[in-house]
């Protein structure tokens, strides 16, 4: 990781204040359909962080070159099971594309990115198997992420409603200029919060952290 940080985030801000108008047009074109039952199924907090991450995502997409629409419904999308009880995210899980292992089966904090992979396709009819490959991977990351499923990643921890925490002003400093430096700090970060909380690291994020490093 670059030694030097410019601390005070003020490109992050000024590229965020550039491209959010954009994005909350991209926004406000999604089917109404879909934001009335976000904003039904999740917590006034949870709608509010998903609005921050899909106005992330779009902004992290112009910034790196890929789809702004996908990353937009990516980011809309990433936590769409956030709310539902563990059994019915294993009921979506089981019987679904998606192998899911023992450590991500047990916390229900990781569930629901699968859950809300198989959601997504099922209930909010979304085909692009690029977006629910993002949604996917969004908690734990893996080994040879595609530019998509980094930035939805990414985006999830440095969205503007995000509470503050050690390292977020590097984190987006970072990701104005280098997405995989950014998508590194922020693996990174993860692995010291699981690790304070005496949680276990997902070797998939040790994974990513050793081949970005
Ligand atoms: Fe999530
Ligand atoms: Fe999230």
């Amino acid at each position: 990781m670059p030694a030097v940080f410019n601390n005070n985030q003020s490109e992050w801000r000024t590229d965020c204040e550039a491209v959010y108008p954009k994005a909350l047009r991209m926004i406000d074109d999604c089917p109404t359909d879909d934001l009335a039952n976000l904003q039904r199924t999740l917590s006034v907090h949870r709608y509010e962080h998903t609005l921050g991450v899909a106005k992330e995502s779009i902004r992290l997409a112009i910034r790196f070159g890929c789809a702004p629409e996908k990353a937009c419904r990516a980011g809309l999308l990433h936590d769409c099971a956030k709310s539902m009880d563990r059994i019915d995210m294993l009921k979506l899980i089981d019987g679904s594309e998606w192998d899911v292992g023992e450590l991500e089966r047990s916390i229900d904090s990781l569930l629901h990115a699968p859950a809300g992979a198989v959601l997504a396709r099922l209930f909010y009819r979304e085909t692009d198997e690029e977006v629910l490959s993002a949604i996917r991977w969004h908690t734990i990351g893996k080994l040879g992420m595609s530019k998509l499923e980094k930035i939805v990643y990414l985006a999830d921890l440095i969205e503007p409603n995000r509470k503050p925490f050690d390292g977020i002003d590097a984190i987006r400093q970072l990701s104005v200029n280098d997405l995989d430096h950014a998508v590194l700090a922020a693996a990174e970060s993860s692995v010291r919060y699981v690790n304070m909380q005496g949680g276990t690291v997902h070797p998939n994020t040790l994974d990513l952290i050793k081949a970005l490093n």
